[in-house]
């Protein structure tokens, strides 16, 4: 295990389908006024809107509703519950729904004092916050981003036609009954399990040393796969549901990035791709990943032996009598066929984008260094051109 580093997650987490009751004591911590941050209305549905209620009037909090919030969350969005949480003077901000609400109420959180643009300063410059933050919880209802538990937060600005990350500061607690993901549509549940999936393998696919958080995530990879099919097949299946909720907090809540350099550039690709196209997280990760994992394997040696070691370790391919590249292709191949089990998208047409757009999306998208291969211009655009 190469490198140094700390490892702090200062997140508390109460798991199980009881964690509900635990919001009561989490807000026992925070003054009167509780900004309630929700989508677009399936909390009421599912009733896990009355059930937070609930807990808030038995313990006496003024509750400020902040309903809307889309998917891919907006800047203007995120501005709108900034000058309310100002005027309100709001003393924790309460995300009731998936990663987009939890990422919301952070990009909330650190943007109702900041004196900057938040678009510019935080979004697009990295700048480090120094302003009065507000605390966040979350009670989560949907697995798959691990927003619960990390200090991300993706906003998009639908005029820039540019979705991007900042890391704000974890949530103080998150409350993850996996019952609440039972009524997640399925094009919903499959893009989250393949976000999961994507979380794991941009940390897994970098650097070559013996690293115990490669262990970790192809363990964690071998429960996903198991669950997937079983919450597939029922998606009531509260056991599958709950290994789904706990491999996804894993995933990315900074644990398997120990030691690594980690890559990212599915989600880079991922990402510029939604710029364009406000398609379903977890579907643009599918639609590129093929693509971009076979310029790996034509060029890094190092790709190759990391999905030759996936492919015995996750996806038990039986590799006798395969040359080092035919079993790294089959480990892909295996990976893929999965990928069309679930029902995910395989390329990016599918997700609403077309040649025209694929200059745009290529601007839109960073490149990063920590992987097996820097690419450059051309080799996002002939990427882009193969998801097609
Ligand atoms: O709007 P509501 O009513 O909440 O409905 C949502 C939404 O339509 C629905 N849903 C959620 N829980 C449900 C449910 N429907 C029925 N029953 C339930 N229990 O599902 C839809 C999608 O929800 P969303 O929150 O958008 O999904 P997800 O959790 O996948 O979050 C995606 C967002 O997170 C960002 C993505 O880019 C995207 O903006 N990410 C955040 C990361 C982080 N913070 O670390 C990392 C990820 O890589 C990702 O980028
Ligand atoms: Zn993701």
């Amino acid at each position: 295990m190469l490198g140094n580093f700390t490892f702090h997650n200062p997140t508390r987490l109460h798991f199980g389908n009881e964690a509900l009751d635990q919001l009561g004591k989490e807000l026992k911590n925070y003054g009167p006024k509780i900004m309630l941050a929700y989508g677009g209305g399936s909390i009421k549905q599912n009733g896990i809107y009355d059930l937070v209620i609930a807990e808030l009037r038995k313990a006496g909090k003024t509750i400020v509703e902040m309903p809307g919030v889309m998917p891919n969350p907006t800047i203007d969005k995120v501005m709108e519950g900034a000058a309310l949480a100002r005027s309100e003077k709001v003393d924790l901000i309460l995300a009731v729904g998936g990663g987009s609400t939890c990422d919301y109420a952070k990009a909330v959180a650190g943007s109702t004092y900041c004196e900057e643009d938040p678009w510019e300063y935080y979004f697009k410059s990295f700048g480090k916050m120094k302003c009065r933050y507000i605390p966040v919880g979350c009670v989560l209802t949907m697995a798959g981003t691990g927003s619960e538990m990390n200090a991300g937060s993706v906003i998009s600005n639908h005029a820039e036609n540019r979705k991007m990350f900042y890391h704000f500061r974890n949530p103080e607690f998150a409350i993850l009954n996996p019952e609440f993901t039972f009524s997640v549509p399925k094009y919903q549940m499959v893009a989250g399990i393949y976000d999961i999936m994507s979380h794991i393998l941009e940390q897994y696919l970098s650097g070559s040393d013996d690293n115990t958080s490669d262990y970790i995530a192809e363990g964690l990879m071998r429960s996903l796969i198991t669950s997937s099919r079983k919450a597939l097949a029922d998606p009531e299946d509260y056991e599958a549901r709950s290994n789904i909720m706990w491999t996804a907090t894993w995933a990315l809540n900074t644990l398997i990035a120990m030691g690594k350099p980690t890559d990212w550039m599915v989600h880079m690709l991922g990402q510029a791709v939604a710029a364009f196209t406000d398609a379903t997280h977890g579907h643009t990760l599918s639609a590129v990943s093929g693509a971009y994992y076979r310029l790996l394997l034509e060029e890094s040696d190092n790709a190759v032996a990391k999905f030759k070691r996936m492919a015995t370790n996750v996806w038990n391919v039986n590799t006798n009598g395969l040359s080092d590249a035919q079993a790294a292709h089959k480990g892909l191949e295996t990976m893929e066929a999965w990928m069309r089990e679930l029902g995910l998208a395989m390329n990016i047409t599918e997700c609403g984008a077309s040649s025209e757009i694929i200059e745009g999306i290529a601007d839109a998208c960073p490149i990063n260094d920590g992987g097996y291969k820097v690419l450059e211009r051309k080799d996002v655009i002939n990427i882009l051109k193969n998801s097609l």
